[in-house]
């Protein structure tokens, strides 16, 4: 991947075009994707936009606002190898991880197998199914070597996340998807640390289920998420909820089946955050249009440059590592910086710190010099 990702390296002048559309580099150094990302210009002025053809002509144009429905649809599915019919627009990535969780039809004696660097929404919801009968065995980490002595002839799922929320742990999607065919086991990813700053596809890697809510490094709006169901699986998902846009109807509300819409759209219950959806297609619309290729290669150039020029920089147990992000300590507010509440983050802004106070700018790499006249926000 990283020889690849050389090749494509953006130029300076590409970049240049890249940070006029985000203004959050113009008041900010701002590493905190991992909790929510900047909006683009784009993505914040199609949601303006929205929000005044409502304000101005109420619902007039509400065909518009479903064609819109599906246009995310579409390019949800491209950034991940998927066809438009295997997503659905949910609310959140906790809403698809339980969806999977709760819907998935499970006989008393199965299991699922979850990883320690799951944030809660990727092991809350398969630690609640003890009560129907089901265990949640948890992996030390998200690799072959600690997942495969887990699986029995009773596991039904493994589900990890792509990027470990706290340390940038990147799993190895293809590896872990390929085993999970091997050993005829569905693959579940919270691809919300991930989407958006690397490639991920969903055929390559024999994923059956993925979540990923926008607001991270896909530079969407919270509330709007992407949810995948591949087709082969999809009717091993029991539907949760239905309302009204995800059961047949015959032109009319009074006529209503019990029988459910085609694809992945019967997990899309209602009315969806239609301010979300506009935002989110237009933040998509942006990664692909800059090449997801590119964006990987210069987020892992910043995730490698950043900590390796920390003193007292960490790892994890294999060395692997894709996000500037860290462990939860105090937050701190101190001069013209914003940190995060983690402690790798904390390293990082004391050891800037220092370098304003002891070194001379022009010693300094472009990343460190810029820091001095910019508050920094720290991932977390
Ligand atoms: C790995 C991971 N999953 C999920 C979430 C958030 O889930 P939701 O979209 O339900 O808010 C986060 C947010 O920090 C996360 O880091």
């Amino acid at each position: 991947m990283t020889d690849r990702h050389q090749i494509l390296r953006l130029t300076p002048q590409d970049k240049s075009k890249v940070r006029d559309l985000f203004p959050v580099t113009r008041n900010l150094i701002y590493f905190n994707h991992a909790a929510v990302g900047p909006l683009s210009t784009r993505a914040c002025e199609a949601i303006e936009r929205h929000a005044r053809d409502q304000r101005d002509l109420g619902a007039l144009h509400w065909k518009e606002w479903y064609a819109e429905d599906a246009r995310l649809r579409a390019s949800g599915a491209r950034l991940i190898g998927a066809d438009p019919g295997e997503i659905a627009i949910l609310k959140n990535t906790s809403e698809g991880l339980s969806f999977v969780a709760e819907g998935y039809g499970w006989q008393n004696g199965d299991n699922v197998i979850t990883t320690r660097l799951e944030f809660p929404p990727n092991y809350s919801p398969w630690k609640r199914l003890a009560r129907r009968g089901v265990e949640c065995r948890v992996a030390d980490l998200p690799t072959v070597e600690k997942i495969e002595p887990l699986i029995d002839a009773r596991t039904r799922i493994v589900s990890v996340s792509f990027v470990a929320f706290h340390n940038g742990f990147v799993a190895d999607l293809d590896a872990i998807g390929e085993l999970c065919a091997r050993k005829n086991v569905l693959l579940c990813v919270d691809a919300i640390q991930g989407m958006g700053a690397l490639p991920i596809d969903v055929r390559k890697s024999k994923i059956a289920f993925l979540a990923a809510d926008g607001h991270k490094w896909m530079c969407g709006p919270e509330g709007a998420t992407i949810f995948y169901v591949a087709d082969e699986h999809r009717d091993r998902l029991e539907v949760l909820e239905t309302g009204w846009t995800n059961v047949q109807r015959k032109g009319t509300f009074l006529e209503v089946g019990g029988d459910l819409v085609p694809g992945a759209r019967r997990f899309e219950a209602g009315s969806l955050n239609t301010n979300g959806v506009y935002g989110l297609r237009a933040a998509i619309d942006l990664l692909l249009e800059i090449g997801i290729e590119d964006i990987a290669a210069e987020v892992i150039r910043i995730a490698t440059a950043s900590p390796d020029r920390l003193r007292h920089r960490r790892r994890d147990s294999t060395g692997r590592r894709a996000v500037v992000a860290s462990l939860a300590s105090d937050p701190r507010g101190e001069e013209n910086r914003v940190c995060a509440a983690r402690r790798h983050a904390a390293l990082l802004a004391a050891f800037l710190q220092r370098r304003r106070r002891s070194r001379s700018a022009d010693r300094d790499p472009p990343l460190l010099t810029a820091a001095a006249a910019r508050p920094i926000i720290f991932s977390c």
